[in-house]
């Protein structure tokens, strides 16, 4: 399984996904502001990846934080992370779920508070694929025993600790015999669909067809999607759901042409705090990443330019929510609420590690 964020030898490890998918480099690091950076600059990228690196971050920058400084030390580490990203809700629940775990350690000896930050860090990666393989499992079921499914972005193994969310309902629809087939938006500007979604499914032998984001509206026409399954970065509590730039656009060709689409995406993505979409930050990027093309302007120098990041699908447009916890529909106020209230069906805790003693093998 690619595995897009790792915690290895005192270190954070990331495939660097702005190279995909002409190179596949792991970048070591070793400081938790390079982490920080790296969330912003899109070496990962994807809300649980997020959220999974921002944890290992915190853990990393705690291993040098100065004894004597340490509740000051954690609340600026944590700050930067909170800092990388604003659309993604999982990085906020990742740092939430750190301070819990250091709020619980106090008193404690310096090293175990350490081990117990590495160890929630390790317990949010892991639980996160487990999440994908739960969320994959209730969602394949909802695919149409063979045809095409639409997908915007990415929102498979790259953008998660593993397995993937969207792409991960499809690899379980697979795995149960299904025979679909993936069309990929190429997902301007930033082209998770061409780039990566596109190198991760054919890594595992998925048939793949990339197209540009403006032939959806034909492809949609001719009667050639038959499903849609995109991830989220944030879903409000009323099932606005916010996703990369361009979710919306296909959300309401779906709904024109009478195709289901689905949102998939664990728990932590929720937010119960945005009331809806309208509550939802987003995100808007460098205006490089518009001008330019693999380093070449492609437009007039000092033109101006947008470069919002995400949007927002009303609730409306979206034919169920597929979550670790079960498939929420409408009315989603109500059914949301369920399934955050609802407890984990496999063991909730992976496995806490928390002896001083495993920290020093690390
Ligand atoms: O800007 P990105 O690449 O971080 O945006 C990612 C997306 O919008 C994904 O579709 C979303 O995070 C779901 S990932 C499982």
């Amino acid at each position: 399984m690619i595995r897009p964020v790792e915690w290895r030898n005192g270190a954070v490890v990331l495939l660097d996904q702005r190279l995909l998918p002409v190179q596949e480099v792991y970048r070591v690091y070793r400081d938790h502001r390079e982490v920080a950076r790296a969330i912003k600059d899109m070496v990962v990228r994807g809300a649980p990846a997020i959220g999974v690196t921002a944890a290992m971050g915190i853990a990393l920058g705690m291993m040098t934080a100065r004894p004597r400084e340490l509740d000051r030390s954690f609340e600026r580490i944590c700050k930067r992370f909170a800092a990388t990203r604003p659309t993604a809700v999982n990085l906020f629940w990742a740092i939430e779920r750190m301070q819990r775990s250091f709020a619980a350690a106090r008193g404690r000896s310096l090293e175990v508070v350490r081990e117990i930050l590495l160890q929630e860090a390790l317990a949010i990666h892991e639980e996160d694929i487990a999440n994908n393989r739960a969320l994959g499992a209730y969602g394949a079921p909802l695919l149409p025993k063979r045809g095409t499914v639409l997908t915007h972005c990415n929102a498979g193994a790259l953008a998660t600790a593993g397995y993937g969310t969207a792409l991960g309902v499809i690899r379980a629809a697979r795995e149960s015999g299904k025979l679909v087939t993936v069309l990929a938006d190429e997902t301007r500007p930033f082209l998770q669909g061409a780039r990566l979604t596109a190198w991760e499914l054919k890594k595992d032998k998925i048939p793949v067809t990339v197209i540009t984001d403006n032939m959806a509206g034909h492809l949609f026409k001719s009667g050639n999607i038959d499903a849609v399954v995109v991830g989220a970065d944030r879903i409000a509590a009323n099932g606005d759901a916010a996703n990369k730039i361009g979710t919306y656009t296909v959300a309401v060709l779906a709904a024109r042409h009478g195709v289901p689409f689905y949102v998939a995406a664990p728990v932590s993505t929720i937010d119960p705090d945005s009331k809806s979409g309208d509550d939802i930050p987003i995100e808007e990027r460098p205006a490089r990443e518009v001008t330019h093309l693999a380093g070449e302007q492609i437009t007039p120098r000092g033109v101006r330019v947008a470069n919002p990041a995400f949007d927002v699908t009303p609730h409306d447009l979206i034919a169920a929510i597929i979550t670790d916890r079960g498939v929420a529909r409408a009315p989603y106020t109500k059914s949301l609420a369920k399934l955050l209230k609802a407890t984990p069906r496999r063991s909730s805790t992976i496995a806490k590690r928390t002896s001083a003693k495993k920290a020093t093998r690390r």
